[in-house]
């Protein structure tokens, strides 16, 4: 008796390992979410067992959820250990001094935590800070341009293999290391981290894998047999766990659970929410991700393309840019309908994501840069969208770190746009400072129209910490000082010359 105990035990703890909290907790997970137990909807997936593991909480749920005197919220409290939210600040540092030294605080790894939501990786992980203590895919690339200006190499070490581990295990990586992100990625970036530390070599199979993930699952091919990428989400059935609730209430408002599908593309996008992926730039449940072909996604494929030396896939999917996402009429990129047969001309700062990465002609990039500076361009920086509609977090009037330091390099790599290039980048870093020196906090997003504010909008408050914001402050002060540094060469060489040709002319003089 006592051994079939145990291997029920032992078989209960093997079913349960690797599963997702709305897998685990069934209905208990459903009511903690409907009942709006907790205002963020991602607490609860984050949430350990306490004493017991989640098939006896769940039995004993069960057993007890009928009693008249069965309180759901003391249920949670008594069988359930809650994440804690990163919220930091410090007074005494200044902001460079925030930025570099909070990367110890915001490194986490897997380890001893029994029954919860991670997805188990080897090493440590920079996580963003607020309610994301979990790794996000793209963000990381951003953190790493800062950990690059702190010298923390081991940490980026730590971080490629685990997206390398991830990939062997899983095709892709996920969205975060959470299982409820299992089903989808989020833009493509380890071609370009790998190559921020010159291991594109060491990596060449994962990044392979990556490319037949990509190819194989998230890839359409239009009429006249072009073949170009879109976001998608393999789980696409139910709301996402962690937004639980919200989701299910637009599915409710539509009548339509089509919806889910794209809200999660959406969020493989890393662009949630925005009017970008909307039919009608109000109306969240107007959202259509799955029916388009982002213009960042299929750049960042082309540069994964040329990093494997798929010169004849890169140059073909250079062509289908330019012929599908090329607007005449906006003289800028957009993304393309495919449903529709026909490009969705909304502008929006993922257009600069040829410019950076090579894809766009010297014309192009010229038309661009002029909309950025007469569209985009405000007090703080450069704004998402032009979206005045909206209310999500992706849209005007907030400015983004990652979007920024895109458009940033993207005008620095167009000549004759260099001076709007740091204009940008200057406004940006003093939007930092400024709220920086107001609250002690690096935030996840500004608002860059009203530089009085700190941003807002979206699922969910404005979170600080914050991995990306701090990865390109620090990449930004760098290139700031190179140029200062540059300027002052300059002038020393200056000033040294025509000391030499006054000491010549004196000398001459003298004689
Ligand atoms: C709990 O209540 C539901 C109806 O509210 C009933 O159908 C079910 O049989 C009850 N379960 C138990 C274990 O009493
Ligand atoms: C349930 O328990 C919570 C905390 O334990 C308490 O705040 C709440 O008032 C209780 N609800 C009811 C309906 O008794
Ligand atoms: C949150 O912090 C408290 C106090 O430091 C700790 O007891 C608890 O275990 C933490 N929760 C998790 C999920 O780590
Ligand atoms: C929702 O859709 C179902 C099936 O398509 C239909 O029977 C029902 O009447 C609809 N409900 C509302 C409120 O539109
Ligand atoms: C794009 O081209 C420029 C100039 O040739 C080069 O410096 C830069 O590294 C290239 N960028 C990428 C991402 O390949
Ligand atoms: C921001 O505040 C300053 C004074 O503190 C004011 O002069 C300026 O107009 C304000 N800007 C906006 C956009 O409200
Ligand atoms: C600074 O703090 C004050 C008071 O909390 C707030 O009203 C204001 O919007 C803040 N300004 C910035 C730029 O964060």
């Amino acid at each position: 008796m006592k051994t079939l105990h145990l291997i029920i035990f032992l078989l209960n703890i093997l079913l349960t390992i690797g599963q997702s909290p709305d897998v685990l907790y069934d209905e208990l997970f459903e009511a903690v979410q409907i009942q709006r137990i907790f205002p963020d909807s991602k607490t609860f997936c984050d949430a350990i067992p306490r004493k017991l593991n989640p098939n006896g909480i769940l039995d004993l749920y069960r057993q007890e959820y009928n009693k008249t005197t069965f309180n759901l919220t003391s249920f949670v409290f008594d069988n359930f250990i809650l994440p804690n939210t990163t919220i930091i600040v410090h007074d005494k540092w200044t902001i460079e001094e925030h930025c570099h030294r909070l990367w110890p605080l915001l490194t986490r790894t897997t380890k001893h935590e029994e029954f919860s939501s991670f997805i188990d990786v080897p090493y440590s992980f920079v996580v963003p800070g607020g309610r994301f203590r979990e790794f996000y895919y793209w963000d990381t690339y951003f953190t790493m341009l800062g950990l690059i200006r702190s010298n923390e190499w081991q940490l980026i070490d730590n971080m490629l293999e685990n997206f390398a581990d991830l990939i062997r295990k899983n095709g892709h990586i996920p969205n975060g290391n959470r299982y409820y992100f299992e089903g989808r990625s989020q833009p493509p970036f380890f071609s370009l981290m790998t190559e921020l530390v010159k291991k594109t070599d060491k990596y060449k199979s994962e990044l392979e894998l990556e490319y037949q993930f990509w190819m194989n699952k998230r890839s359409i091919k239009l009429d006249d047999g072009t073949i170009l990428n879109r976001y998608y989400d393999d789980l696409n059935l139910g709301p996402r766990p962690e937004a639980y609730l919200e989701d299910k209430e637009i599915a409710n408002k539509m009548n339509n659970t089509d919806i889910y599908a794209h809200l999660r593309a959406a969020a493989e996008s890393g662009w949630d929410f925005s009017s970008r992926w909307m039919e009608d730039e109000k109306d969240l449940s107007t959202t259509i991700t799955a029916h388009i072909l982002p213009i960042d996604l299929n750049c960042l494929l082309y540069h994964l393309e040329i990093i494997l030396n798929k010169q004849n896939e890169a140059e073909r999917r250079r062509q289908a840019i330019h012929k599908y996402m090329w607007s005449n009429d906006l003289q800028f990129f957009t993304d393309y309908n495919y449903i529709k047969k026909k490009p969705t001309n909304r502008l929006t700062l993922a257009a600069l994501f040829p410019l950076w990465l090579n894809v766009s002609t010297k014309d192009q990039a010229e038309n661009v840069a002029r909309q950025v500076e007469k569209l985009f361009l405000h007090e703080g920086g450069v704004v998402t969208t032009t979206s005045t509609q909206s209310t999500q977090q992706w849209d005007s009037p907030n400015g983004w770190a990652p979007l920024q330091f895109v458009t940033y390099r993207a005008l620095l790599n167009t000549p004759g746009y260099e001076s709007l290039a740091q204009t940008i980048r200057q406004r940006w870093m003093n939007l930092n400072e400024r709220v920086f020196q107001n609250t002690s906090k690096m935030m996840e997003k500004y608002d860059v129209i009203n530089i009085n504010k700190t941003a807002g909008g979206g699922e969910y408050e404005t979170q600080d910490g914050f991995g990306w914001t701090n990865g390109v402050y620090l990449e930004m002060l760098h290139d700031q000082r190179s140029t200062s540094n540059s300027i002052k060469y300059g002038q020393t060489f200056f000033q040294f010359f025509f000391f030499c040709i006054l000491t010549i002319i004196i000398t001459e003089v003298n004689y």
